[in-house]
């Protein structure tokens, strides 16, 4: 979900729609805006934002200067008008936006309930607008304290009270917030890029922490009502890199900005042949004596740890566990003080990713993060962040984040490496060069950019496909089929192609679309003969394979090619066909590329 408030002596609507358009890919089940003037008056619509700016419009606006706006990803009750945020409480005196889930809702509207009073919708935010009320005595920062000593979860909440009119009430707690500080006016955000057009200063708001904005000022207090000095967050991002820029998707913008992302990421960090990773605190030493390391991460951001754990655990020879977040968090790892805890995140605020980060420092395991988004919840509050220098991204569906992910994954293995003396160093400067080359042989695939549009144009119909590979080629193979399934909804599943004999092979028919990644020196016949073995039950075979790999030819219906490198950095490139791939499947299917249905961008709940 997403949230933007604004205090200021300007129309707020206008404000809050255009804070909500930059913050859709969070969410747009459903949105919603309140506006103070002489009363509240709120507008919410299921579905995209644009049906919200119609009404709004059809309405002629809704005037005031003081309000508050939302982005819903429904995690509590259908995603219909009446579940919309903002929530008011019944007398009308408090309203409310929320990110985050309230665990303890049920008791607590339970309760509300046998005081007489009426919800309307099936949300956990509203318990927390009712609740408000119910406590409230006049002390407007008074009751916010005494509320949340009453809920239990994560919350970002903006909220409204009729007797303030000059004054939006913001609080956090494991979920992000930002303040904008603007000239006569200030905002409140999810995130940066909502309200860039207008700031680049910032407080970052802490957890329990709560700010009083009005439009002249604002003050933070912690919960004992103590005032909190906070230096102001200077953003220097271009703001043209939050827009399309003539492209019809973010997705494309963002696939062809991944060879400057990555001269970014990896040039900035080779100095004459030396890998200088930022300043992390983590010592030589400590690197020298790292047991285990645990990856832990959701979605795109594991599978790049897959091919991460290939990779260091090639160069370095440290063992490499990697989890999921979700599963990790609950199911008491074994860490010990010499493990090493590297957390991925494009967003920087995945729930799941930051419960993991703090399992793992309360074990007293150093955290090393590798983010995207600079200041975000998991930046701050790791040992060591590792920024992968990408961007804001802004399509659901990841790209230039995945491909600079796996960029600092290599660096970090390389500098590991160097470090425990697990590499030789003849073998060290061949392996950056080809790091260094990356850059310009990703640029290179983009060549094949109407030959892919051509192949999912013939193959959109389907409905099944596979991605095989063995080695790395299995662990960008599941970034591959993650592509295919989040924007175009076709049902594909990465297979290591040695495990396909064990039971997958059943699901291969005439005409099923199979995407077989051969890169592998070691492993490439052993794949050539998985192709043959799908072919041979009527599969139509699209080969991934080294430049050279000619003989591939006879075997498979269609073969792209990737530029020679070393076998641990092909899955930088063998995913770009198949971002294309899917990027033009979903084109061909009618598909919106930049906000799949039923995702959000950045998930910051459970
Ligand atoms: C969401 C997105 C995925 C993303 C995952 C992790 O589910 O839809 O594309 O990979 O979150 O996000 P993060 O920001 O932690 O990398």
């Amino acid at each position: 979900c997403g949230i933007v408030g604004y205090a200021g002596y300007n129309e707020a609507a206008p404000f809050l729609l255009e804070g909500l358009q930059k913050l859709e890919y969070r969410g747009y089940d459903s949105a919603g805006i309140a506006v103070f003037s002489d009363k509240v008056r709120t507008m919410k619509s299921q579905g995209r934002l644009a049906t919200l700016r119609e009404k709004v419009d059809a309405a002629g606006g809704i005037p005031g200067t003081l309000g508050i706006g939302h982005t819903r990803w429904a995690t509590h009750g259908a995603p219909n008008d009446i579940n919309s945020h903002p929530h008011t409480s019944m007398s009308g005196r408090i309203t409310v936006v929320h990110n985050g889930i309230i665990e303890n809702y049920i008791p607590l509207k339970e309760e509300l309930e046998s005081q007489g009073v009426v919800f309307r919708s099936e949300t956990d935010t509203e318990v927390v607008a009712q609740l408000f009320d119910k406590l409230y005595d006049g002390d407007l920062v008074g009751t916010l304290i005494k509320v949340i000593g009453r809920i239990r979860g994560s919350y970002a909440l903006g909220i409204l009270c009729t007797d303030y009119p000059d004054t939006l009430l913001a609080v956090r707690k494991d979920s992000p917030m930002i303040i904008g500080l603007g000239e006569h006016e200030n905002y409140i955000a999810s995130d940066i890029p909502a309200v860039l057009d207008h700031t680049r200063n910032y407080y970052l708001l802490n957890d329990n922490e709560i700010a009083i904005i009005k439009a002249d000022s604002v003050e933070l207090l912690d919960t004992d009502r103590n005032p909190i000095h906070r230096d102001i967050y200077t953003v220097d991002y271009d703001i043209s890199a939050a827009e399309k820029g003539g492209y019809d998707y973010f997705m494309m913008k963002e696939i062809k900005e991944q060879p400057a992302a990555l001269r970014t990421c990896i040039g900035s960090r080779i100095h004459d042949g030396d890998i200088r990773l930022d300043k992390i605190r983590l010592t030589d030493d400590q690197i020298r004596n790292i047991g285990r390391i645990h990856i832990v991460a959701c979605g795109s951001a594991w599978h790049a740890g897959i091919v991460g754990k290939y990779v260091i655990e090639e160069l370095t020879r440290i063992p490499v566990e990697v989890d999921l977040a979700s599963e990790f968090r609950y199911r008491r790892p074994i860490l010990r003080r010499n493990d090493l805890c590297i957390t991925i995140s494009q967003s920087g605020e995945t729930a799941d990713t930051l419960a993991a980060l703090r399992e793992a420092k309360a074990n007293d395991v150093h955290v090393l993060s590798i983010v995207n988004a600079v200041g975000s919840s998991i930046a701050r509050e790791s040992d060591d962040v590792l920024y992968t220098m990408a961007g804001p991204e802004i399509a659901v569906a990841t790209t230039k984040g995945y491909s600079t992910q796996l960029a600092v994954l290599y660096l970090i293995a390389l500098k590991f490496g160097e470090i425990r003396q697990t590499i030789a160093p003849a073998t060290a400067a061949k392996l950056l060069t080809a790091l260094e080359a990356l850059p310009d042989q990703l640029e290179s695939l983009f060549a094949d950019e109407d030959a892919l549009k051509a192949l999912a144009k013939q193959h959109a119909d389907k409905n099944n496909v596979f991605v095989i590979g063995r080695g790395i080629d299995y662990g960008a193979s599941l970034e591959s089929s993650l592509k295919l399934k989040e924007i175009s909804y076709v049902h594909s599943e990465a297979y290591a192609a040695g495990e396909l004999k064990h039971g997958t092979i059943s699901l291969i028919e005439e005409g099923t679309l199979v995407v077989a990644v051969a890169t592998q020196d070691q492993l490439y016949e052993k794949l050539v003969s998985n192709v043959k073995e799908v072919k041979a039950r009527g599969a139509y075979v699209v080969a991934i394979v080294k430049e050279g790999c000619t003989d591939v030819e006879g075997v498979a219906d269609k073969v792209f090619y990737i530029p020679q490198t070393e076998d641990i950095f092909t899955s930088t490139l063998t995913v770009v066909p198949m971002q294309l791939f899917a990027y033009y499947t979903a084109i061909e299917r009618g598909c919106d590329v930049d906000k799949p249905r039923n995702l959000a961008k950045s998930v910051t709940v459970e």
